[in-house]
């Protein structure tokens, strides 16, 4: 206590001094300053807090006795229509984070006031490439490092600006749209350099995962990790690729590219000079079809380290080598030291999509543990001594064609997602957000996924809470308590040294739980899902919980009925609680929606069943499942299209007349199938029409 103190009396004439000497340091992260002042938790210098990613604040002014006496001390609305996912980043009274589009925000900590914002113009890429709509409207977040300010961009540019003003100082294109290659992600930063990964292993064009590193100052690229081996020989020279080679047959990376993208989360150690991160699978998705004669497609579903320095392969840790069910490990990886079997170790810890949560010695990638977090039916245990699942049949849905539904646990959302699980170094627990819902397989065909991505709360009869959020122990591997969620895709998590765990969910409760024990301290309802984490920082010995508001992530796309209520629908904001804060919550305006007039609906049964199908393949994902995108949303809700809209159909469908704003254009789609569409679309006007609840 009086360490942290002395401390905190130092960091104050730091502050101070720093102040006086250079005003306009703003945005100063270095390792210096993250080595040393992680302890005090003032600021929030990385995504995961400190080096160790542990989303763990050391704050405890607001603790498990007093955190019912929260206050709001400010909060901001931000427009932005498709909610936050990113984690915000804290430094010296600056919140930055970013939004849809990969607008940038620079807020004051204090009281909530925009000092500078910044828009890449991501819309002009819409243009040539509406691919890119769907990966635009979502963004992680930025990294801060240094005086600057760096964003990724869904059209693959990674941006340095400078955080003072928010002025562009450098833009590097670090992958190329035309391959499938997209960027969700934030960048990752430490060392000065800043590290930045992809998305598109499941784009269908050639891609190819990789992770590249660029100094902070002037953008230069300084060097680039392929995570699979190119399908020309002569390329795959460094030793990591010729072995990776060795583990591929049949022609997917020629189809394909191999993907194994790092599409989101990595943690760089400056202890070790390690930079950690984990990468997705590859199509085709069934082993089989992708890898017909063997092998164990190298670096798709695993863990890596690699020097941070010079981007040198130095392990590997495989958590799916036969992946069939897309289970990507490219969840947060947090280090920590525990004391395993009489023995001090440098650990790793990441809970992947598959259910099972992997401790690893971070030095050498020497598996230490994996146990089941979730419920888990691909795999019964993993051997220990060789590192490998032990595949059970009950996942192997292509070898049960004959079946009508075949429920694969986890789900290929997976059991965790991108949501970051938390670490309290006291505990010692593991808080990770869960899904732990099936996939339920149905009409399996030719290596393909079918229905998949359905969300099943039942299954047989049997029923189940699909979110959860479970304190989980590493070293013991038992769950220590659950808490249960109504809806799936729920908030990240913040640990606190105030004994706290705090997640919002999908419903836009915000609640604080007891570390030890899961107890509920605090909660309310905010009127807006969440889906990101909150963070802690402290100004003039104030401690704050900082929330964004507002769903965020792909996954409101396809299932916005999942936030469909009225206390989940509200608007994107930020907001900050503290012991003494005493704003009055915000309101929340709905607008009233009504149905418009619209055409009649004279198609047959047929028609609209034909309608049904064509949209769920091209149009659902945006539009949503059903035809019904989240309310207040950037995409529109298709039921509730004017007659004029509907007179336009098929010069916005096929023509692309609103590609400028991210509405691809279907030239495949002949003028009968639109129709179809149209006339599916106007089925479901109709049903919301005689339904009661019109919304
Ligand atoms: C990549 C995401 C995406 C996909 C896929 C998509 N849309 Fe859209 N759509 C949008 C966006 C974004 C808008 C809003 C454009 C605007 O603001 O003008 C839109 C607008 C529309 C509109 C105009 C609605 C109105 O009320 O003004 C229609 C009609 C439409 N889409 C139909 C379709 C159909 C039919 C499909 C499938 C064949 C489809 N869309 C697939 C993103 C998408």
């Amino acid at each position: 206590m009086l360490n942290r103190l002395l401390v905190r009396i130092l960091m104050t004439a730091v502050s101070v001094f720093t102040l006086v000497s250079s005003a306009a340091a703003e945005g100063e992260v270095t390792n210096k300053r993250v080595l040393e002042e992680s302890a005090t938790g003032e600021n929030w210098f990385l995504k995961g807090g400190n080096f160790r990613g542990e989303h763990f604040s050391p704050l405890s002014q607001i603790n498990d006795e007093n955190v019912a006496d929260l206050g709001l001390a400010w909060a901001l609305d931000l427009p932005i229509p498709d909610g936050i996912s990113a984690t915000p980043i804290v430094v010296d009274g600056v919140i930055y984070l970013s939004g849809a589009f990969s607008i940038v925000y620079a807020i004051d900590a204090a009281d909530g006031r925009v000092n500078w914002s910044f828009d890449p113009d991501v819309r002009q890429a819409f243009a040539d490439d509406p691919g890119l709509s769907w990966t635009a409207r979502v963004n992680r977040g930025v990294a801060v490092w240094d005086g600057m300010v760096l964003v990724t961009t869904a059209d693959c540019r990674l941006i340095g600006l400078d955080a003072a003003t928010g002025g562009e100082r450098w833009s590097q294109q670090t992958c190329d749209t035309q391959l499938g290659y997209a960027i969700t992600d934030s960048p990752y930063v430490g060392g000065g350099k800043v590290f930045v990964g992809n998305a598109g292993s499941e784009s269908g064009d050639k891609n190819r995962g990789y992770v590249s590193a660029y100094d902070v100052q002037s953008g230069e690229m300084l060097w680039r990790f392929y995570t699979v081996p190119s399908d020309k020989p002569e390329e795959n020279t460094s030793p990591a690729m010729k072995m990776a080679a060795a583990t591929w047959s049949g022609d997917a990376l020629e189809k394909f590219g191999g993907g194994g993208s790092n599409w989101n989360e990595m943690t760089y150690d400056p202890e070790s000079n390690l930079l950690f991160f984990g990468t997705a699978g590859a199509l085709p998705y069934v082993y089989q079809y992708r890898s017909p004669d063997g092998g164990d497609n190298l670096f798709t579903s695993s863990i890596l380290a690699v020097n941070a320095e010079s981007g040198e392969y130095v392990w590997h840790y495989q958590t799916v080598p036969e992946d069939s069910w897309e289970y990507n490990a490219t969840m947060n990886i947090i280090l920590a030291d525990l004391r395993i079997d009489d023995e001090d170790r440098k650990t790793l810890l990441v809970a992947p999509k598959n259910g099972f949560q992997y401790v690893l010695d971070r030095l050498t990638g020497e598996l230490l543990s994996a146990e089941k977090y979730a419920k888990v039916n691909w795999a019964t245990h993993i051997n220990l001594e060789t590192g490998r699942p032990v595949y059970d049949v009950q996942g192997e849905f292509w070898n049960r064609a004959d079946e009508h539904t075949v429920a694969i646990w986890p789900n290929m959302w997976g059991a965790h997602s991108w949501q970051p699980m938390a670490w309290h170094p006291g505990h010692e627990l593991l808080y990770i957000p869960v899904l732990d819902v099936p996939s339920v397989v149905s009409d399996y065909d030719d290596g393909d996924y079918k229905d998949t991505l359905e969300l099943f709360t039942e299954v047989d009869g049997e029923s189940f809470s699909p979110g959860k959020l479970i304190a989980f122990d590493p070293v013991q591997h038992v769950t220590r308590w659950t808490v249960e969620h109504p809806l799936p895709f729920n908030g990240g998590v913040l640990a606190t040294a105030g004994n706290l765990v705090f997640q919002g969910n999908a419903q836009g409760r915000i609640a604080a739980f007891a570390a030890g024990t899961g107890e509920e301290k605090w909660s309310l309802a905010t009127g807006s899902g969440i889906t990101a984490a909150p963070v802690s920082y402290a100004i003039d010995d104030t401690q704050y919980i900082l929330i964004p508001i507002g769903s965020g992530g792909g996954i409101q796309f396809v299932y916005p009925q999942l936030g469909a209520t009225n206390e989940s629908q509200g608007p994107t904001r930020l907001l900050a609680f503290s012991l003494d804060g005493g704003s009055e919550f915000p309101s929340i305006e709905r607008a009233a929606r009504t149905l418009p007039e619209q055409p009649e609906l004279v198609a047959s049964a047929e028609v609209v069943a034909n309608g049904k199908h064509l949209y769920a393949s091209s149009c659902g994902g945006c539009h949503g499942k059903d035809a019904s995108a989240r309310f207040g949303g950037s995409v529109p809700d298709l039921r509730y299209s004017s007659a004029d809209t509907h007179a336009a159909w098929h010069g916005i469908v096929i023509g692309g007349a609103r590609r400028a704003n991210g509405m691809p254009a279907f030239s495949q789609l002949d003028a009968e199938q639109s129709e179809a569409i149209r006339n599916y679309v106007l089925s479901q006007s109709a049903a919301l029409r005689s339904s009661a609840d019109s919304r």
